[in-house]
């Protein structure tokens, strides 16, 4: 049972991170100036503040309810202390002006060297986001979690814990200990830290290409046990065939080349048992929200993502049929989404 003062210091902790977040991009709007693509209402099709703050309004609302109906225990964000937030804020605006200059110079190739060059795929080797030390460095990994809840006005926890309730309908009533979860491209851990909340006793497994992250999500976890944490390639999942119960995928696919995506889903319905689920969040996509289609059409230039132009517009749900994964759902998210892919059991 959530009690009122719950549900009050629910709406006081969301509110107070919509706040911090919001002032951070609206900062880092300002300081951007005119980098960002121009932006024409009469071709590109943009949310209302209204519309927006509806949207975000919703996604809280639907992460309060699933907590009122026993789906998850009312949300943790787990931020850190007040020193850790502001030293992760510092971090974040210390890497502004760098930000600006790749965005004005269309630089994002920088962590491609010498030293990287062959380690690892070369899709791999950019400046997502145009963030220094795209995917590899600890700084980064120490960003990340600022740099995504800023783009997504402090929703982006909420958004991640919409995965929770699709995997508890394959998990209800079963032995948590003997159930197996993986996490495909973990990053810093929030979305393992969420299903810890839920499934304390869940062996589950994070894999990720980045060193750096890995070992962020690892610090993040530690008061978790039951839990190993990987640095790997998600086109070769180090798991045994049909050993997983569900794998989760989150903000992932939109990084991916085409051909990856395609190969990576194949991975995935190879780990997964029969009969085990798939939950992915990512973007919206074209179509979805047609006030948003010229938000999602300038979204790549302004944050450098090479493959968001043809995420947006990938038929997920084929991919996923194409290796024996059936989409059975798809939940709203503000301006993310949760799809829901099943594995034939065998007859
Ligand atoms: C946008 S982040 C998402 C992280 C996390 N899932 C979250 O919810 O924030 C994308 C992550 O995918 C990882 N990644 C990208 N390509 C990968 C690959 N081929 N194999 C494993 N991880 C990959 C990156 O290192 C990065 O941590």
């Amino acid at each position: 049972m959530v009690t009122a003062t719950e549900r009050l210091t629910y709406a006081a902790a969301q509110a107070a991170r919509v706040a911090f977040y919001g002032a951070h991009y609206l900062v880092a709007r300002v300081l951007a100036r005119d980098a960002f693509a121009e932006i024409d209402l009469k071709r590109h099709s943009f949310p209302s503040l209204g519309a927006t703050l509806k949207g975000m309004r919703l996604l809280f609302e639907k992460d309060l309810a699933n907590a009122e109906a026993g789906l998850y225990p009312l949300p943790l964000d787990h931020d850190g202390s007040l020193p850790d937030l502001l030293e992760r804020s510092r971090l974040f605006f210390a890497d502004l002006p760098a930000v600006h200059q790749r965005r004005e110079g269309g630089q994002s190739q920088e962590v491609l060297n010498e030293q990287t060059r062959g380690k690892r795929p070369r899709y791999y080797l950019q400046n997502f986001h145009f963030q220094s030390g795209g995917w590899l460095t600890p700084e980064s990994a120490q960003r990340y979690d600022t740099q995504v809840e800023v783009l997504l006005y402090g929703s982006a926890n909420a958004a991640r814990r919409q995965v929770l309730p699709a995997l508890h309908e394959v998990f209800a009533g079963r032995d948590q200990r003997r159930l197996r979860l993986l996490d495909v491209g973990c990053g810093t851990g929030r979305s393992l830290d969420f299903c810890k909340q839920v499934w304390p006793r869940l062996p589950a497994v994070g894999i990720d290409l980045s060193e750096a992250y890995i070992a962020e999500a690892k610090r993040h976890l530690r008061r978790w046990g039951w839990i190993s944490l990987l640095v790997a390639n998600a086109e070769a999942v180090p798991l045994e065939t049909e050993s997983q119960d569900a794998v989760t995928v989150n903000f992932v696919f939109h990084e991916l080349p085409p051909a990856v995506r395609r190969i990576v889903f194949g991975e995935i319905a190879r780990v997964l048992k029969p009969g085990g689920r798939l939950v992915v969040l990512d973007s919206v996509q074209t179509g979805d929200e047609p006030d948003y289609d010229g938000m999602l059409e300038l979204f790549p230039q302004n944050y450098h993502e090479p493959y968001y132009a043809s995420y947006i517009r990938e038929d997920l749900g084929a991919l996923g049929r194409a290796c024996g994964l059936t989409p059975v759902g798809e939940i709203k998210a503000f301006v993310s989404k949760v799809m829901v892919f099943d594995k034939h059991a065998k007859s």
